[in-house]
């Protein structure tokens, strides 16, 4: 088996990174550790496929082939059990788009969108793109891990949106939701008539080995491979929409604003679905050991609380804002650049990831004990 090198440092500056070319850094030297990409080389298979395409030098228009909704219906139904049919499948560039699409689909500007808070941030900002109103519910900490309250999410059913947004595993928290909470979801969703859209782009990247991942198989359920095998900047994902005039209706408001996807993208993605599992089980122990340093590390800071994360390379980091102040500011004026929790509706927080060479990991870890030793 190949051996992978995850401690390797590749400089990504200057290859106009979202991550590493931030306009705001100016000439400063800044760690960037916001946006959900991952600091690792991509799997061989997948320079393989993308130097076929380069080799053969046409960048014509492309279509999804069969192979393609095939090994994606295999691996739904090898990981999740659940056996789906290929015209359920509508292939996208991106599942931002893709819930944006639902959401023009699905809520009205007179009942709206509803999402636990805190949350990835497209999912709360879509309402203001569609003008529909928002509906929030929060997440709150049971036993150690971060779950919804269900009677506050019952109470926002109850004021009639027409759409839930779900991310499982859920981005910033890291839950992995159990078969019990689906259920419990599921059932309060129906009672109310409130169509379930899921975003399961995180659901290879366990952090936690023994827990499994349920899909919510909804009327709309997202998923992509480009968040585990760190293609994101290529885009592409599948929607599977079991319901025939639920699918139309989703296409319906893709049409006119969603490109086609590149050959790049459909060859990755193939890739992906149909390559070994030596590089995802690789990257998963380098991963789990980067959270295990942090999660340590962390927990013994005065006014700092993580919880474990059982999915996604991406720490909730809660302060005190009496000890710390404004401590993603403090932060990024020590050079290290994390996410406010404000940006995912999640006040006192920061959101890091962690998804980088350990000896980077390090160096952060090193400037939030120097800003919180300050405050001390
Ligand atoms: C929960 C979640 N969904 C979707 C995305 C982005 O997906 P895409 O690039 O396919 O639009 C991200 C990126 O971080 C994410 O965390």
């Amino acid at each position: 088996m190949k051996i992978y090198d995850f401690d390797q440092v590749i400089d990504r500056k200057n290859t106009f990174s979202f991550k590493w070319d931030n306009v705001s850094y100016g000439e400063r030297e800044v760690l960037p550790m916001p946006v959900a990409d991952m600091d690792f080389p991509v799997a061989d298979e997948i320079l393989a496929v993308l130097s076929k395409v380069t080799d053969h030098k046409i960048l014509g228009y492309s279509i999804v082939p069969e192979s393609l909704q095939v090994a994606a219906q295999k691996k739904i139904f090898s990981d999740y059990g659940w056996d789906t049919k290929l015209e359920w499948q509508v292939w996208i560039p991106g599942i931002v788009p893709g819930i944006t699409a639902a959401c023009a689909a699905f809520s009205t500007p007179s009942d709206g969108i509803l999402t636990a808070v805190p949350v990835y941030h497209p999912f709360h900002l879509v309402a203001g793109w569609l003008n529909h109103p928002l509906h929030t519910f929060p997440m709150v900490e049971v036993a150690g891990r971060w779950t919804f309250d269900f009677k506050a999410f019952e109470a926002a059913l109850q004021k009639g949106p027409k759409v839930f947004l779900f991310c499982n595993p859920h981005n910033p928290g890291g839950t992995v939701f159990t078969a019990e909470e689906i259920t419990e979801i599921k059932l309060l969703c129906k009672k109310y008539d409130c169509l379930i859209i899921s975003d399961e782009i995180h659901a290879d990247l366990k952090i936690n080995p023994v827990v499994n991942h349920t899909c919510i198989q909804s009327e709309i359920t997202f998923f992509a491979t480009s968040k585990a095998y760190n293609t994101a900047g290529l885009g592409g994902a599948v929607a599977i929409i079991p319901d025939a005039a639920t699918r139309m209706a989703f296409q319906k408001k893709t049409l006119g604003f969603f490109p086609m996807l590149s050959r790049h993208s459909i060859e990755v993605m193939l890739a992906t679905y149909t390559m070994s599992t030596d590089w995802l089980n690789a990257l998963l122990p380098y991963l789990r050991s980067n959270h295990a340093i942090l999660l340590n590390r962390m927990n013994q800071l005065p006014g700092i609380t993580m919880l474990p994360l059982e999915a996604t390379y991406l720490a909730w980091i809660g302060f005190d804002a009496k000890m710390h102040g404004d401590f993603q500011k403090r932060l990024f004026d020590n050079g290290l650049h994390v996410l406010r929790g404000d940006q995912f509706l999640g006040g006192d927080f920061i959101r890091l990831n962690f998804a980088c060479p350990q000896i980077s990991l390090l160096k952060a870890i090193d400037i939030i004990e120097k800003v919180v030793h300050a405050s001390d």
